[in-house]
């Protein structure tokens, strides 16, 4: 999305995606079947890796939230293939067969910088804090397309209150993986590597902000940002930073990869807000994945319930 070209969802890349999965499927499938007759490895054995085991499990125990959207669901085959992982690649069709090695585990998370409790947690210990949540959520991407997903986890809160942040705490700031070997889009300077994304902490406190392992009841797919992410749904998608090894509790505004990359585009707040423009187009309307005519854009996405965080706050300057 950083890249200074026209907008990289053309609807004809939206409308023709069937069959673009369905070829890519064609092509995944048939070198799979190549490599294993060339070299005679059995073809279970190839199509899954030590780690691919956790993939799809379900998840015990979900309950329902009362935060869920009613609206349909964005059928799991998109939400799962159309995906904006740069550190796979910039290709949104491409992060889904790029991390299906991704090793999740063992994965840990770093907690640290203004906080009482600094310790390094397993993603394992992380998961069971709190009882796992469905959470039907909105995600608008800056670039104009939408999706409604079932994420599951539970809220950022609960992890963050075990953390006990310090008085001097103000922001919280979360550090993707940076991992040449397992990250083939690191390789290539479009961001400055690890990806960094920051809330402000009342931001990151609010009941709606999701620590998040799950969509449709299973374990979070390598391209959504496994093992670990979190899912701010009033902001746009760039915030909810994927496959997180450290959260970072500071009196300073972090500055966020998209925000160094190009702060003329991307503020620190990203709210989804329809009166305010990106320099380079509208962000009035959006098209939601699947559908063909464009739907308007909601402030804040829809959730009214985060609008006191931000009274008094100009946000077209603090966008
Ligand atoms: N996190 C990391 N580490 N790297 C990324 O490229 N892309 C962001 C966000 N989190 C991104 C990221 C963007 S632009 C969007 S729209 C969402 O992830 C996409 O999440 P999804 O693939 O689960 O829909």
């Amino acid at each position: 999305m950083l890249i200074k070209r026209q907008s990289e969802v053309p609807s004809s890349e939206i409308t023709s995606k069937d069959l673009y999965l369905n070829r890519r499927k064609f092509l995944a499938g048939a070198a799979l079947a190549g490599a294993a007759v060339a070299t005679g490895v059995a073809f279970n054995k190839i199509a899954a890796p030590s780690l691919v085991a956790t993939a799809n499990a379900k998840i015990d125990g979900i309950q329902k939230s009362s935060f869920s959207a009613t609206e349909k669901e964005t059928p799991y085959k998109d939400v799962t293939n159309y995906n904006n992982f740069y550190e796979f690649s910039t290709d949104k069709y491409e992060p889904a067969g790029l991390a299906k090695d991704f090793k999740t585990r063992p994965w840990t998370v770093t907690i640290d910088g203004d906080v009482k409790k600094k310790q390094v947690l397993d993603v394992d210990a992380i998961m069971k804090m709190a009882a796992p949540e469905e959470r039907i959520y909105r995600h608008r991407c800056v670039e104009g397309w939408s999706i409604v997903v079932p994420w599951v986890g539970f809220s950022l809160s609960e992890l963050i209150k075990r953390a006990e942040p310090l008085g001097k705490a103000k922001y919280v700031e979360f550090t993707t993986l940076y991992d040449l070997k397992q990250f083939p889009g690191q390789r290539v300077p479009v961001l400055r590597w690890p990806y960094v994304e920051g809330l402000r902490l009342d931001e990151a406190m609010h009941p709606l902000a999701l620590l998040c392992f799950g969509l449709y009841g299973e374990v979070l797919p390598n391209q959504n940002g496994a093992p670990l992410r979190i899912v701010i749904p009033w902001k746009y998608g760039f915030k909810s930073a994927k496959s997180i090894v450290r959260i970072r509790f500071t009196g300073s505004e972090p500055l966020n990869s998209w925000q160094e990359n190009s702060p003329r585009e991307y503020g620190f707040y990203s709210n989804v807000n329809p009166n305010v423009d990106h320099p380079r187009w509208s962000q009035a309307k959006e098209r939601r994945l699947g559908e063909f005519l464009k739907r308007p854009t909601l402030m804040f996405n829809g959730y009214d319930q985060v609008a006191s965080l931000y009274s008094g706050m100009d946000l077209k300057k603090n966008f």
